[in-house]
C-alpha cells in the first residue's frame, strides 16, 4: 500500500521539567495524503503550534513518531515550508522583494523570473510599493503578509501554516484565502493549516481535525463536504463542538 505523505503515530509532546512536566499534546495520530488540505482547530493552548513544530522538524516528539514518506522527521527541510504564528520570520538583511524571491532563487529560478513572481505576489498581498523596504520598516501584519507571499512563491510539497491570516484585515484575509486555494488548484501541494476561525477551516480544509483543550488530543476528524448546505451544517456542528453554550448563571 502507498504510504501517506505525512503520518503522526501516537505523538505526545511534554515540556517542562521532570518535577513539573507539562503535556502539550497527547497521543495524537493522523495521516495526510498527497494533495490533502487538513485544518487543525482547537482552543488556545491545546497544542496546535506544538504539533506543527514537530511536523516541521523544529521539535522532537517525546513519544510516538512523525513520518514523512514513511521516514521519521528529524530536522526542518525545504520540502516543508512553514509560516509561523509570530511576525518575525523574515531575513532582516533582505528587502521585501528579496525575501519573497529567496525560495525561488534557492530552487534555481533565474533572477528575472523570481523578481517578476515576487512583484506579482507583493501586489497580491497588498504591499505594492514596499518591495524595496526592509522588514524592520514594516508593521506586524505587513511582515506576516511578506511571509505568506514567500511561502506561496514556490509552494513546497507540504505547506505548514500557523494562523497565518489571523492578524490581517478582513479584506486582505479573504484575498489571501482565495489566493491560497487558487494556488492549491494550480500546484496541488499538501496543506496543514492552523486556525481559530471555524469559517476559515470549512473554507480551506478538505478535512478538519478538532483538538481537545489542553492537553491536545484528537477530539474529532471531519470531512468537509462539497455541498453548500452540508458545509453550513458542518459549520454549525463545529460551533457547537468548539463554542459550547455558556452555562446559565
Ligand atoms: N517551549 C515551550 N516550553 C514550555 N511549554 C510550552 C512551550 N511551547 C508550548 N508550551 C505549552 O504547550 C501548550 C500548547 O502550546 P501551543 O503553543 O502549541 O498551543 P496553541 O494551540 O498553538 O495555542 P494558540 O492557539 O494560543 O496559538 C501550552 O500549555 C504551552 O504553554
Ligand atoms: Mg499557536
Amino acid at each position: 500500500m502507498l504510504s501517506p505523505l505525512l503520518a503522526l503515530k501516537e505523538v505526545s509532546v511534554h515540556f517542562g521539567t521532570a518535577n513539573r512536566p507539562v503535556t502539550a499534546v497527547e497521543n495524537v495520530s493522523f495521516s495526510l495524503s498527497e494533495g490533502e488540505r487538513l485544518v487543525l482547530v482547537g482552543p488556545s493552548g491545546c497544542g496546535k503550534s506544538t504539533l506543527l513544530a514537530t511536523v516541521g522538524g523544529f521539535l522532537r516528539p517525546s513519544a510516538g513518531h512523525v513520518l514523512l514518506d514513511g521516514v521519521p522527521v528529524r530536522r526542518p527541510g525545504p520540502d516543508r515550508m512553514m509560516v509561523f504564528q509570530e511576525f518575525d520570520q523574515l531575513l532582516p538583511w533582505k528587502s521585501v522583494a528579496a525575501n519573497i524571491a529567496y525560495p525561488l532563487r534557492l530552487a534555481g529560478v533565474t533572477r528575472e523570473v523570481a523578481s517578476a513572481r515576487a512583484e506579482a505576489l507583493i501586489h497580491q498581498v497588498g504591499l505594492t510599493g514596499f518591495g524595496d523596504a526592509f522588514p524592520h520598516m514594516l508593521s506586524g501584519g505587513m511582515k506576516m503578509r511578506v511571509a505568506i507571499a514567500r511561502a506561496l512563491a514556490a509552494p513546497p510539497r507540504l505547506l505548514l501554516m500557523d494562523e497565518p491570516f489571523a492578524a490581517l484585515d478582513a479584506l486582505t484575509r479573504r484575498r489571501m484565502q482565495e489566493e491560497l486555494l487558487r494556488l492549491w488548484h494550480e500546484h496541488v501541494f499538501t496543506l496543514l493549516f492552523v486556525t481559530h476561525s471555524i469559517e476559515e477551516a470549512v473554507l480551506l480544509g478538505s478535512r478538519i481535525l478538532v483538538l481537545s483543550p489542553h492537553p491536545g488530543r484528537v477530539q474529532a476528524v471531519l470531512e468537509v463536504p462539497e455541498d453548500r448546505a452540508a458545509r453550513a451544517a458542518l459549520q454549525a456542528d463545529l460551533h457547537r463542538l468548539l463554542l459550547p453554550e455558556p452555562a446559565d448563571v
